[in-house]
């Protein structure tokens, strides 16, 4: 078996910031209730000509750079989003096309906010196999396109952005575990009704707003802090390690109060922590990789340091991994 790491990550937000001020004059909501029951303070919104394709190929230009292969080295693409530029075919190949890098395989994985745990496991695996060498995992998102502005229990929650990694092989055990969950029982928790085979665009569906995300927060939120601690158990169990070892923690950054509340669990203090959601809100699948492109950026996380991922979303879908960077 070979051993895999994650060479290089990049990251994207849009630069357009929407603040909770601007959200107060859009829906009935405060500052006050969105920072004390979620901790955003603002999110990044995609210009009207920006997709996901865009923001995914800019985040992996980043991750190939920081990664210091030649870009012709990617092997395979693998791209993580509930929010493609079409229904089909995948972001994976509009993003190969804009990265020069036609002729290899690139397919998308549908998993939602544990889109990126789930391309890591995926990557991890091929390269062990020894199928492929260096994969390009993205996960990259424009929520925006299917929030509904007049529903203030979800349009404040959610952002745009792209994060990316290069997967490959490496001389030491890079990510030491990955697992992964699903339970398809709940699917209507959170999801889009129409725009799928069961219900393709109509002008009544339109306008009945099925097009938009739905979510029924609070029994998201009930299977998240349910569900996030359980899978790092059984990632930290597999990479061998327990809490005492890990040096950093990435949750799947959808709520303060969830991500804080497993923290304090497992006796992590907040410099262990990484979070974002103050400033970019849920980007769904890019919530991880641009906390980790970010926190490798400015130093925060260094080579060496041993991390915890923990994802939860759509599907329901759950996942964790222990990464050595
Ligand atoms: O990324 C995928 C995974 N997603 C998640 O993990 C999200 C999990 N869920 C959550 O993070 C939380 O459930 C929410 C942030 C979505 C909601 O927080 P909550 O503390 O569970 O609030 P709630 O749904 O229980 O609503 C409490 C009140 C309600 O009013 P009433 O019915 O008690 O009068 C809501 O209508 O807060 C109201 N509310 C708002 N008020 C002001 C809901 N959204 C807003 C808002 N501004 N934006």
């Amino acid at each position: 078996m070979k051993k895999v790491g994650i060479l290089g990550t990049g990251y994207y937000v849009p630069e357009r910031i929407v603040t909770n001020a601007d959200m107060e004059k859009i829906v009935d909501t405060t500052d006050e209730w969105i920072r004390t029951r979620t901790g955003i303070t603002e999110r990044r919104f995609a210009a009207a000509d920006e997709f996901v394709s865009g923001m995914g190929a800019k985040a992996a230009e980043m991750a190939i750079k920081n990664a210091g292969i030649a870009r012709e080295e990617i092997d395979l693409i693998i791209t993580a989003t509930i929010t493609s530029d079409y229904s089909w075919p995948s972001a994976a190949v509009l993003i190969q096309d804009k990265l020069g890098l036609n002729g290899i395989p690139a397919f998308d994985i549908s998993a939602a906010c544990t889109g990126f745990v789930y391309a890591l496991a995926i990557s991890r695996d091929m390269i062990m196999a020894g199928s492929y060498k260096k994969i390009l995992v993205i996960a990259a998102e424009k929520l925006s396109s299917i929030i509904d502005m007049k529903d203030r229990n979800t349009c404040v929650l959610l952002g745009d952005g792209a994060g990316a990694a290069v997967v490959g092989e490496s001389l030491t055990d890079g990510i030491l575990s990955a697992v992964l969950h699903a339970d398809g029982s709940k699917v209507k928790v959170l999801y889009q009704p129409a725009g799928g085979s069961a219900m393709p665009a109509t002008a009544e569906s339109v306008a009945a707003g099925l097009h938009y995300l739905k979510m029924d927060g609070r029994e998201v939120y009930k299977q998240a802090i349910e569900k996030m601690p359980l899978v790092l158990e059984e990632a930290m169990k597999k990479a061998g390690v327990n809490s005492g070892d890990i040096d950093f923690v990435i949750f799947h950054q959808a709520n303060i109060r969830i991500i804080s509340s497993i923290a304090e669990k497992f006796g992590w203090p907040d410099e262990k922590n990484i979070i974002n959601i103050q400033r970019y809100g849920n980007t769904s699948a890019a919530t991880i990789p641009i906390a980790l492109a970010e926190a490798i950026e400015n130093g925060r996380i260094k080579k060496g340091d041993m991390v915890a991922l923990s994802a939860f979303g759509a599907g329901l879908t759950w996942g964790g991994a222990v990464i050595k960077i």
